[in-house]
């Protein structure tokens, strides 16, 4: 009894069902072995890192005897890496003013998002964001004493409903969080949709008097579909800034290496990049891993083989329509959310129809869009095209 901290404690009772999914899962996979079950429900990158991270690593193993090989440094990171990946950001995001000091390396975009939440938030302000979003933002939010308030995206295309982002706006929004290429819905909105969002926010600012920060969180940047770019967000409004990851660029996830970057023509940009230098130290990460790092800066540039996700793609959109379930092609990331069959939007009902067929899904609900549900292409492509007959079976059974 009172062990745990009572917000804590709800957490764990709320994503309860996370854990008995996963549980649910483990069975099933121990009675009908490995092979047969269709596990969806993880996006844990499942491809091998590009060589040149094994090379790299096989050098950084050389300066081990070196005194402070592993030392601690500057809490932004290392000067070295920060020019290598400046240079890199700043033609990625048409910015050509992005320098080393208008960035800080952080552990993940995770860790990241929460330092930036705590430079910027006081109790009780808002984060907007566009539902569906990826589940962790609610518990990122609240760490820092804020308040995720999702809006809604287009049913049936999730581009971003920009009236309903405008209706959501008042004197305690702090930041407009975006995510694009989306987790979990695959959307990529378009340079229009930023460049009206930026412009809602700049009138919003103006005011009440206090800046929003757009966040765009761009751990998915390197993937998209069919030639569809992401447009760039610095260029298009003052007080933006990019945080992103090479989790699954480079299949570091368990690196923890990712970026916040500020924008360069932010009024004031020194003082939010001293802020988050703080919070990274006073969180506790106080640095992003040295190792990481190196790593980052041998093998920026490089990347996992993209072709592998294009073919797991056409392979789900070609079981989902031979099952006639519903669904936006994603134009990035590695996920499908695909709508639930039928007239019914219980997706933990349908869910549970995937996994009586030994099929692993996540429901929309836990990504605040309830009538959807989360299919994760981390699974190689046969085991995509086996699962056919059991998505079909599954769709027979909920809509009898
Ligand atoms: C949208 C989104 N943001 C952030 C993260 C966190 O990634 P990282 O490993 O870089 O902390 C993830 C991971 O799945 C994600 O999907």
């Amino acid at each position: 009894m009172h062990t745990l901290s009572t917000q804590v404690a709800g957490y764990i009772e709320h994503s309860s069902w996370i854990r008995r999914m996963f549980e649910a899962g483990m069975v099933l996979k121990k009675k009908y072995g490995q092979e047969n079950v269709y596990d969806f429900s993880l996006g844990n990158p499942d491809l091998a890192p590009p060589a040149i991270v094994g090379q790299a690593l096989h050098q950084i193993a050389d300066t081990a005897t070196n005194a402070f090989a592993f030392g601690y440094m500057p809490n932004a990171g290392y000067l070295d890496t920060r020019k290598v990946l400046a240079a890199y950001l700043a033609k990625e995001q048409e910015t050509p003013a992005l320098g080393p000091e208008h960035l800080v390396l952080t552990c993940g975009a995770a860790g990241g998002l929460n330092g930036l939440f705590r430079a910027v938030l006081d109790p009780g302000d808002e984060v907007v964001c566009p539902a569906p979003y990826f589940v962790e933002y609610g518990f990122y939010v609240e760490n820092h004493g804020g308040k995720l308030c999702p809006v809604p995206s287009h049913p049936g295309s999730y581009e971003l409903d920009l009236a309903g982002i405008a209706a959501a706006l008042t004197a305690k929004t702090r930041v407009v969080l975006i995510n694009s290429p989306n987790n979990p819905t695959g959307q990529v909105y378009s340079g229009q949709e930023l460049e009206q969002l930026g412009q809602l926010l700049e009138r919003h600012s103006k005011k009440t008097g206090r800046p929003v920060y757009l966040v765009s969180d761009e751990p998915y940047r390197f993937l998209v579909y069919d030639g569809v770019q992401v447009p760039p967000v610095l260029p298009l409004y003052a007080h933006s800034v990019v945080i992103g990851s090479f989790s699954k660029s480079l299949s570091l996830a368990g690196e923890r290496v990712g970026y916040v970057a500020v924008n360069p023509a932010m009024p004031d940009c020194a003082t939010l990049l001293g802020g988050l230098v703080l919070t990274n130290r006073i969180l506790g990460f106080v640095n992003a891993p040295a190792i990481g790092q190196r790593l980052l800066g041998a093998a920026l540039g490089h990347g996992v083989d993209l072709s592998v996700y294009e073919r797991r793609r056409a392979a789900m959109a070609a079981v989902l329509d031979a099952a006639e379930i519903s669904y936006v092609m994603p134009k990035g990331a590695f996920y499908f959310f695909p709508q639930v069959p039928g007239t019914s939007t219980d997706d933990t009902a349908f869910v549970k129809a995937l996994m009586d067929q030994q099929v692993l899904a996540v429901p929309g609900s836990g990504f605040g869009c309830p009538g959807g549900f989360r299919l994760a292409l981390c699974v190689p492509e046969d085991v995509i095209l086996r699962s056919g007959d059991a998505f079909k079976r599954a769709v027979s059974a909920f809509l009898a």
